[in-house]
């Protein structure tokens, strides 16, 4: 990915945020300026020696003419502040150029939306389609002839099948794997390591079998394979 073209505001004050910020400087790929989140959650004046500002007035302290926003809110409320922040910010005139690393291996012919992310080591295999909002977090892998909607948020590691459907505001959790061929409903969550191998309606949770934590010390395990 190129430079960016103008300093950046990264909406959001979390540690996605702070991950994110400093990625983008410590690739030399643009400069962040602000972070900017709802008045009411300003909790700090500065971030990473930045100034923390209202979103609401963003427009007259860092004008969409001039910067642009790198939103990289969160999954919190199935991804659903993420997606009300960038409507607002494309409302106010904002161009969001998103974050890829330069890490990322993304289909040369890969359609997607605004404000991807997409992290370290994240592949995205041809013929795939991805809308606005989306998070692919490091080392998420997307097969071929899969369809992201808007407001996904995909886990670390976690591993999409070829031809996979995700409807709007899904969560994948890290380690989670979909098998091929498989739809997953909008707002359905699929926990952590969960392995996906039949439909999610809309709305519908996975979660795998608990791990168990035996009555033993791992003084007991000298030799194990
Ligand atoms: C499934 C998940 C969302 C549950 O999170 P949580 O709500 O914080 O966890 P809790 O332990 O409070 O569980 C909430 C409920 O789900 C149930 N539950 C959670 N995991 C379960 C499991 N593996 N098996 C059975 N029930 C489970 C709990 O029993 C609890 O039920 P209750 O409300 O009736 O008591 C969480 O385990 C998960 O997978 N998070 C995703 C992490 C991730 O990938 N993050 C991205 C990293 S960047």
């Amino acid at each position: 990915m190129p430079r960016y073209e103008h300093p950046i505001v990264v909406a959001g004050t979390g540690l996605n945020a702070e991950v994110i910020a400093s990625v983008i400087e410590g690739e030399s790929m643009g400069t962040v300026v602000a972070f900017a989140v709802d008045r009411d959650h300003i909790k700090e004046p500065t971030m990473l020696g930045r100034p923390v500002i209202a979103l609401e007035d963003m427009v007259v302290l860092y004008p969409p003419s001039s910067h642009c926003v790198v939103n990289s809110i969160g999954y919190n409320h199935m991804n659903r502040v993420r997606g009300r922040v960038s409507a607002f910010c494309r409302e106010s005139g904002y161009i969001l150029p998103g974050f890829v690393h330069p890490s990322a291996d993304l289909s040369a012919d890969l359609r997607y939306g605004s404000n991807l992310i997409a992290m370290q080591g994240v592949v995205v295999e041809p013929c795939t389609k991805i809308g606005d909002d989306v998070v692919l977090w490091a080392g998420c892998y997307i097969g071929h002839h899969s369809v992201l909607g808007d407001r996904i948020y995909v886990g670390p590691r976690a591993a999409v099948g070829g031809t996979v459907t995700i409807g709007d505001n899904a969560f994948i959790g890290m380690s989670a794997s979909v098998r091929s061929k498989i739809r997953i409903g909008a707002h359905a969550l699929v926990g952590a390591a969960s392995f996906v191998s039949q439909d999610l309606a809309d709305g519908a949770v996975i979660v795998p079998a608990r791990s168990v934590i035996l009555d033993k010390t791992s003084d007991g395990f000298t030799y194990f394979h």
